[in-house]
């Protein structure tokens, strides 16, 4: 019998602003923390060492984590990873930090090789400081390999333990709030018009939509407003809940390949092609009924956009999310982040073949050709 529609959740979810804490009550005996050298600056780090060892856990750190982590810096973890002899396993950081824990936990299964059934897998735990990526729920790990940005995809991967703390986001960059607010957004959106959308999944993509519109541009303004600190970030975790059940869509696919080549991060690169694939999907020029235009229209009910029709609706939503934009200060286009027209054509074939192979394609509302891809990119320069 094969059982397709599904709802699987592995992490347990905390989300108090103290929920830190929660390390001092973890089992285990040897710990590999999987971080950055500004969650060390910061004392984020210390921190979690210190609850570790109330629970009398030693740890080993590894902070050699950069943004958009690639094969070797996944390498490097797992080499001293396998040194520790870790029970418990935490990453704590952006998407970057808990992907490379994830490639860590990866390849360190794999390399079990046939014995992989015998692996004994650590207690996994994510301690999110971004809202973002919702990484700390998510079956996906996302690694810069030569090809480009390759997704991992395994429900072995998936963290045990989710620890949303929001006093581990209060020093998060202005500009990188508004990318990876954006990113959180982009989830809930292609989550929602995904072709594997239940009702499940629909339920977290439309509360994460509306928390984001209601907070995001209140935490970009103010980042001691810890209500809409929480919130988004709560919307971050709904947002991948809700993903790592639907999957995504082109919207990624097209981010992966575009910041992979020129180092933009997820979420900008995200933010920079949404317009114009929400208006590739929706088909909003034509006439005939639209799968994704009747989505979007939903989501702009969610919001309470004006609209007399469907079309209308999903028009209102796409207005909305351009002027969200704006007012987080994200450019109109890629040009105005400088990138050189001839490069950027140059590189066009190759971005649109890696898009269409991406594993986020799939799923997309309306199944693109290579030329469609390399359309959108070219209405986003
Ligand atoms: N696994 C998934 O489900 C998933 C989903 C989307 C994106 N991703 C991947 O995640 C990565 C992006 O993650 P991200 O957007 O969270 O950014 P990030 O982890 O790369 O962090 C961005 C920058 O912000 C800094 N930073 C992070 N937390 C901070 C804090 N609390 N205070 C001050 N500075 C802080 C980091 O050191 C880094 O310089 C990309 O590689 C992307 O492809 C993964
Ligand atoms: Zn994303």
């Amino acid at each position: 019998m094969v059982i397709e529609d599904k709802f699987i959740l592995r992490s347990k979810v905390y989300f108090n602003n103290r929920s830190i804490h929660l390390l001092k009550q973890t089992p285990g005996t040897r710990a590999f923390i999987v971080s950055d050298s500004i969650m060390e600056t910061l004392g984020y780090l210390q921190t979690a060492v210190d609850h570790l060892r109330e629970a009398g856990i030693t740890s080993s750190v590894f902070t050699g984590v950069r943004p958009d982590p690639d094969i070797g810096i996944v390498s490097e973890g797992l080499k001293l990873y396998m040194e520790s002899s870790a029970d418990v396993l935490v990453a704590i950081g952006g998407g970057s930090a808990i992907d490379t824990a994830k490639g860590i936990l990866y390849f360190a299964w794999k390399l079990a090789g046939n014995g992989a059934s015998a692996f004994k897998r650590p207690l996994f735990i994510a301690i999110p400081s971004t809202s973002g990526t919702g990484s700390e729920v998510t079956d996906f790990s996302v690694i810069t390999a030569d090809e480009g940005k390759v997704c991992i995809v395994d429900e072995f991967i998936a963290p045990d333990i989710a620890i949303l703390d929001s006093t581990c986001i209060q020093h998060v960059p202005r500009r990188v709030v508004a990318d990876t607010g954006i990113d959180v957004l982009v989830h809930a959106i292609e989550a929602y018009v995904s072709s594997k959308a239940t009702d499940f999944t629909d339920a977290l993509a439309e509360k994460a939509v509306k928390l984001i519109f209601e907070n995001l541009e209140k935490l970009y303004s103010d980042a001691k407003d810890s209500d809409a600190r929480d919130r988004v970030q709560n919307a971050s975790c709904m947002a991948g809940m809700a993903f790592t059940n639907s999957n995504l869509g082109i919207n990624h696919s097209l981010a992966h390949a575009f910041g992979g080549m020129f180092h933009i991060s997820h979420g900008r690169s995200n933010a920079l092609m949404l317009g114009a694939v929400m208006e590739y999907n929706a088909e909003l020029s034509g006439s005939a009924a639209n799968y994704a235009a009747d989505r979007y229209a939903r989501l702009a009910a969610v919001l309470q956009l004006p609209a007399r029709t469907k079309r209308e609706g999903a028009f209102s939503f796409i207005q909305a999310v351009n002027r969200l934009k704006k007012n987080l200060g994200i450019e109109d286009n890629i040009r105005t982040l400088g990138i050189d027209w001839k490069e950027f054509e140059n590189a066009l074939e190759q971005m649109a073949e890696a898009a269409m192979r991406d594993r986020c394609t799939p799923t997309n509302p309306r199944q693109p050709s290579t030329e469609d891809l390399m359309q959108i990119y070219r209405k986003c320069y």
